[in-house]
Order: structure tokens, then C-alpha cells, then sequence
């Protein structure tokens, strides 16, 4: 979020505005996936992202689930974290100044269980400057009370956007969950009580267990299921969302090369997020981010605008010719 989205040597700006914020790219973290964006300054330059999205910010300090909490899977990653985090008191006490200081545009991702306890963690952040926005969780899979219950009920999502909007100027972005029949219907009540964007997706719940012993991988047994297994059905989410609402989307799922994060610009995405792939390389973000550039410069694309939405629903032409 620097002034100079626009490099003196490139006559391509892979800049994003959504509301009043301008991301220099289009690279965000997924919450939950990067800490609180402190924790790895060896690995990689956070400036450098579009933003961090930070882990979901509750009222109170949260333990989290008990272990185990993450299972390695062939092509995913299966998770019950229980939404662990500082709380929004040390989190702006002292998370947020250490993200100011190394340059990060930040959006608070929070979660809560209630409509009440959501308009608290934000009016508490409204208090504060070196906030770009919110991306509020309405999906943990992992949570008793809140989390799903809300996220499945469009009208429960509905509320909560409508009484947060009333709250912030700041952007608003509700990320919502795979694991519903009709996800427009969702992106649609978010649309309709003011939200700016909407982060598509969430994880899907999955399962694993070991076959000896015949015992859960996770101690909760089901968890948030995410990594590229995952990217040709998010992508799909993507698509189903962008036919449902005109408000912009941050695509999310499996996202781990820049040829991946394309697919979601291209299919309707306006920034799209990586998770579970920073698991393997903290610093994959901002690779995305140079590739996503190359692929624009090669393409001769001066703005993102040419590429957000540019999905050509044609046949490629050498599957035709094969006559299949
Ligand atoms: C958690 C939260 C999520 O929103 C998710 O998709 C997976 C896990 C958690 O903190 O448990």
C-alpha cells in the first residue's frame, strides 16, 4: 500500500484499489497461515505483499484447540487450530505497531461468537490507525459456539455485515465458506448489506485418520481441509460467486504458484490470498507477486484491470481440433 504503485522501469502496475485502499499487488497472506505477519523477517519482506491478513483476532486471548491440531494429507493440509490468538488487546498493543513499523498494509481477519462480540473487536481496532480493512471469519470449521453456525446462515451473515458496516469506513470483506449448497446466495446478502468484497474460500471440512490403529490424525477428528487439492473446487466457488455478485472477490484455495493465482485473477478474482503454500516456503507470496508481473509484462497488460476477469469461456482451439 506505498504510493509508488507504478515502477519507474515497468510501464505494468499490478496495483488493486478496492473502496479507498490501492494494494500494490495482488498477493495477500490467508489468516492463519503467516502469524501475525512478525514472524518470519528472515524468509521474506512483507512490504513487498499486497497485504497481510492476519490470524482471526478474537476479544478475549484464545488457547486454541488441543493438540493434534494440523495433519500433513497427500495434497492438503487438514487443520483444527480453534482460532489461537493474543486477543484484540495485545494484538493492537503490540502486534499491530511491529506491523507498522515493517511496512505492511494490514487487514484484521476477526472472529467471534457473537453479532455483539463481532462489532466489539472491530469498533476496538476502528480505534487505531495502520488499518487498511477487515476480512471478518464467519466459517471456522473448528469453533463450537459461532464460526459454521454463522457462516451456513445467510441470514446470520447478512446481520453481521449490516451491523459492522454501520461500524467502519474501512474496507469490509466477509470470507466466507465452501460448505454450503449455494455460495452466491451468500456473497449476495454480503453485497446487499454493504460489504466491499468477499473472500472466496474458506476451507472445506475434511477428515483423516490412521488405518492401524484406526484413530483420528486430529484430535477434533474433522478439521479445515486446504492446500492445492482444493484449487480446481475454490476455483469453481470463484466462478460461481463471480456470476452471483458484482462486488470484488479475494480468491482463496490451494494457491501455490503464480500460474495459480492467474487462474483465480482470471476467472473474476481481484486479489487473491496464500495459505497453507507458506507452510513450505514463507516467502512463496511474494514470488507470486513477481510472477503474476511477468505473466502481465509478457502479455502486455499495463493494469490489472486486463486481467481480473479476462476468462475467454471459449474452447482452447487444439482441444477442438483433436475433435473430442
Ligand atoms: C481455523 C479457522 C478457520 O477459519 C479455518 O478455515 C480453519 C481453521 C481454526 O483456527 O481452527
Amino acid at each position: 500500500m506505498t504510493q509508488h504503485a507504478m515502477s519507474e522501469s515497468s510501464p505494468v502496475s499490478t496495483a488493486v484499489t478496492i473502496r479507498d485502499v490501492t494494494f500494490d499487488n495482488p498477493v495477500l497472506t490467508a489468516s492463519g497461515t503467516f502469524g501475525y505477519g512478525l514472524e518470519c523477517p528472515e524468509f521474506v519482506d512483507v512490504s513487498k505483499l499486497g497485504a497481510v491478513v492476519t490470524k482471526s483476532i478474537s476479544r478475549k486471548p484464545r488457547p486454541g484447540n488441543p493438540p493434534q491440531r494440523i495433519a500433513e494429507t497427500a495434497a492438503g493440509m487438514l487443520n483444527s487450530i480453534g482460532l489461537a490468538n493474543v486477543g484484540v488487546d495485545v494484538f493492537l498493543d503490540e502486534k499491530l505497531p511491529a506491523l507498522r513499523e515493517v511496512g505492511a498494509a494490514v487487514i484484521v481477519n476477526i472472529a467471534a461468537s457473537s453479532v455483539e462480540e463481532y462489532c466489539y473487536v472491530l469498533e476496538r481496532c476502528e480505534e487505531h490507525d495502520g488499518i487498511a480493512g477487515y476480512e471478518i471469519n464467519v466459517s471456522c470449521p473448528n469453533v463450537k459456539d459461532g464460526g459454521l453456525s454463522f457462516g451456513t446462515n445467510c441470514s446470520a451473515v447478512g446481520d453481521i455485515t449490516r451491523e459492522l458496516r454501520k461500524r467502519t469506513d474501512r474496507l469490509l470483506a466477509i470470507k466466507l465458506t465452501p460448505n454450503v449448497t449455494s455460495i452466491g446466495e451468500f456473497a449476495k446478502a454480503c453485497e446487499a448489506e454493504g460489504a466491499d468484497a468477499v473472500s472466496c474460500i474458506n476451507t472445506f471440512i475434511g477428515m483423516d485418520l490412521f488405518v492401524e490403529s484406526r484413530r483420528p490424525k486430529i484430535a477434533s477428528i474433522t478439521g479445515g481441509f486446504s492446500g492445492p487439492a482444493i484449487l480446481p473446487m475454490a476455483l469453481a466457488k470463484v466462478w460461481e460467486v463471480r456470476k452471483a455478485v458484482d462486488i470484488p472477490i479475494i480468491g482463496i484455495g490451494g494457491i501455490c504458484t503464480a500460474e495459480d493465482a492467474l487462474k483465480f485473477l482470471i476467472v473474476g478474482a481481484s486479489l487473491i490470498q496464500v495459505g497453507t503454500a507458506l507452510f513450505v516456503d514463507p516467502s512463496a507470496g511474494v514470488a507470486i507477486a513477481e510472477g503474476i508481473r511477468n505473466y502481465m509484462e509478457r502479455h502486455g497488460m499495463a493494469t490489472t484491470g486486463e486481467l481480473i476477469g479476462s476468462l475467454d469461456t471459449s474452447l482452447q482451439p487444439s482441444l477442438v481440433a483433436a475433435g473430442w
